[in-house]
């Protein structure tokens, strides 16, 4: 039996932070009120030049050489994006590119902040059905260049960064399950469509917060159990909570649903905020270089997003 393991992580986030007394300087907003109801300080946000696949390629840099293999091994390039380069090529290929490879097959993946959960779920399957040995999958995401910086409900959320990790062919048991998930009937509460503004087209995003927030919470709770029950696993079998990094009070609303200290969950929202695709690798990483997450060790990563999408993957590290 083949399984998917995680052999090397990396991430990469621009240089540049927006505070919260940043953001208090063009809005009517306080550090006080954006810290209580989403706990986030501050996140970093790509300049005018850097593109998603500049934040990606960084990430995947960083993943191949802690995997210790050499570029030319990876196989499969999937990126999960919600803010591609362009239209196309993909991001992906981009990313290719910029690794100096050549020929392997490379594509984007779209389904919002569950972006890396589908990545991971749709690499596990290539590597258990023997196409593929060591696939990079990248969450990368510039939502600055989609975030309308007027509107103060959606100014505060969103960052930029990436995360990735290079999946490879195992004897040992990595990946325990996927569970991928989409409702299309909920578009309006949080999309970005076209809108004419004057003479020209603008795209950013729209939300709905707090029906976005009560569904996320409820859906949350269903995927907790279903990665458990799928696995025949306890909830207090697992070690650490890898969630998408939305909104505090969601983190700590499955925690609770987990019956699980937040102690145990890995909370990067304070310095990073939404980065979508890219926040639950960088959390991965985070955990991984802060020295809370082992070897060994059972994570439950999940997110919940536009669409709506959501999923999970638990995972032995
Ligand atoms: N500063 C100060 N006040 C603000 C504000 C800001 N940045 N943004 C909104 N407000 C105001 C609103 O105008 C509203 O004022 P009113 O009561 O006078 O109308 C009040 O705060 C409450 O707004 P509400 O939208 O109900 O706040 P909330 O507690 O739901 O928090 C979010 C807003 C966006 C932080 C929260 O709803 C959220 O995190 N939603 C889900 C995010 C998410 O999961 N996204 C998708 C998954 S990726």
């Amino acid at each position: 039996m083949i399984f998917s393991k995680i052999i090397g992580v990396g991430s990469y986030l621009p240089k540049k932070l927006l505070t919260n007394k940043d953001l208090e300087k063009s809005l009517d907003t306080t550090d006080e009120w954006i810290t209580s109801r989403t706990g986030i300080k501050e996140r970093h946000i790509a300049s005018p030049e850097e593109q998603t696949s500049d934040l990606a390629f960084e990430a995947a840099r960083n993943a191949i050489n802690n995997a210790s293999i050499n570029t030319e091994e990876i196989d499969l390039i999937i990126v999960a994006t919600t803010t591609p380069d362009k239209i196309f090529p993909s991001t992906a290929c981009n990313v290719q590119t910029k690794l100096g490879i050549r020929n392997c097959p490379a594509f984007d993946i779209q389904a919002v902040c569950s972006g890396f959960i589908y990545g991971l779920s749709i690499a596990d399957k290539f590597i258990k059905t023997n196409s593929a040995k060591n696939i990079l999958v990248i969450g990368a995401d510039s939502m600055s260049k989609i975030t309308d910086y007027t509107d103060r409900s959606n100014a505060i959320l969103w960052g930029d960064g990436a995360g990735a990790v290079v999946l490879s062919a195992s004897k040992k048991q990595g990946i325990l399950s996927t569970h991928i998930h989409a409702d299309g009937q909920y578009e309006e509460l949080l999309h970005v469509p076209k809108r004419n503004v004057g003479n020209k087209i603008q795209q950013t995003i729209e939300m709905q917060g707090s029906q976005v927030f009560k569904i996320a919470v409820n859906t949350l709770d269903k995927i907790v159990d279903e990665a458990l029950i799928a696995n025949q696993l306890q909830k207090e079998d697992i070690d650490w909570l890898v969630p998408h990094q939305a909104n505090i009070r969601i983190l700590e609303a499955t925690a609770k649903k987990l019956e699980m200290s937040m102690d145990k969950v890995i909370v990067t929202i304070d310095r990073h905020g939404n980065t979508s695709a890219a926040s639950i690798p960088l959390a991965l990483d985070d955990g991984i270089q802060s020295g809370k997450i082992k070897s060994g060790h059972l994570l439950l990563m999940e997110a919940f997003g536009g669409g709506f999408t959501w999923g999970s993957a638990l995972i032995r590290y």
